[in-house]
């Protein structure tokens, strides 16, 4: 083999050696560099002859360029690996399946919510709405709970600075109780010319405020109000209503109830209501479910009515509380931390 045969046999066993672009370059060097040995061999021709310089450089040129050739397909080689490489990093693997869009649910605060809308429609009642951010007058004052009263102190408030002008303490409802005045006060301005007083029966479910936060109290809970009102609504009717309404939301036939005295300022007489069920872990066991009461006559007063002519109950229950007792759930608080991995066993 010629000495040039061996250099482009070397050049090519270099390059295929070669296995990144810098090693590759720096084999270059050796064959075509300043110092490379085609250079070198270049540089050697200087003592030779006119006729030798002719052959010895054309066989020179001929070994250069297949060294050139050999690095450029290996430079192409060495990219086209890279690409490749980079590609397949790249890859998008189109038979995957795509991204699901997760299914949602109601929350279970929401599913309970329904539940009383329904259940408490079939028996007659209206729903109403009314503000979270509440007047002194609705909130307390109307539901004969005058200022300085200890009894306000029953429930700690979020006062909020409304700049009104009559000065009015605002702050967010802590009770669904204002909605009793509101909806019956729009109800007997509505009436008040007809002949026949038509009863009032309606649910007020909504969001209720208080400073309080622990495994069962929550800033920010929920409460139904209900309220019955006419010529001659009792405590019978009170009883008849929430017992089929727990029993109902509860899906216990065997379910029963009773009345405890207690204290509101917008009631007299008033009683906590208590249910057991007669079945699931809980059954056997005295569970408060609600605060109630025959309307206090200084409320249905406060609601353009007349206590002479008008009586009735009203009741007010905890949405979340009723919510645990359905599903079983022990800490309030799940139902405000937004975690999937509870939320979706309600779906
Ligand atoms: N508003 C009361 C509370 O939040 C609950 C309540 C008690 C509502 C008796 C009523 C009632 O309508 O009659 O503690």
């Amino acid at each position: 083999m010629s000495d040039l045969d061996t250099i482009i046999a070397n050049a090519q066993a270099a390059f295929a050696a070669a296995a990144t672009p810098a090693d590759l370059e720096n084999a270059k060097a050796v064959f075509l560099g300043k110092q490379g040995q085609l250079t070198e061999l270049m540089k050697g021709m200087a003592a030779l002859s006119v006729e030798e310089k002719k052959t010895r450089g054309a066989a020179i040129n001929v070994a250069k360029q297949a060294v050139e050739g050999a690095l450029t397909a290996r430079r192409q080689a060495l990219a086209d690996a890279e690409l490749d490489k980079q590609l397949k990093a790249e890859a998008l693997d189109v038979s995957l399946p795509g991204r699901q869009r997760g299914q949602g649910g109601l929350h279970p605060i929401a599913l309970a919510w329904d539940r009383i809308e329904q259940i408490f429609g079939s028996m007659g009642f209206d729903v109403a709405d009314g503000p979270e951010i509440e007047n002194d007058w609705f909130n307390f004052t109307a539901l004969n709970n005058p200022p300085n009263h200890p009894a306000r102190s029953m429930q700690d408030t979020f006062y909020v600075d409304m700049n009104d002008e009559e000065a009015q303490p605002y702050c967010l409802r802590t009770h669904t109780s204002p909605m009793q005045i509101r909806y019956a006060t729009a109800h007997a301005k509505k009436h008040a010319n007809d002949a026949v007083f038509p009863e009032i029966r309606v649910i007020a479910p909504g969001r209720t405020y208080r400073v309080d936060s622990d495994a069962t109290h929550s800033p920010m809970f929920h409460q139904v109000e209900g309220l019955w009102l006419g010529e001659n609504v009792s405590f019978k009717d009170l009883k008849i209503t929430f017992l089929n309404f727990c029993k109902t939301f509860f899906e216990d036939d065997g379910l029963v109830m009773r009345f405890r005295p207690s204290y509101f300022p917008f009631t007299e007489p008033s009683a906590e209501i208590d249910i057991q069920f007669s079945k699931g872990p809980l059954a056997g066991r005295w569970l408060e479910v609600a605060g109630s009461g025959q309307v206090h006559p200084t409320v249905v007063r406060n609601m353009g009515l007349d206590p002479e002519k008008i009586i009735g109950f009203a009741f007010g229950s905890g949405i979340d509380r009723l919510a645990m007792l359905r599903y079983g759930v022990n800490d309030l608080r799940l139902f405000f931390e937004g975690d999937v991995r509870f939320l979706s066993q309600f779906r």
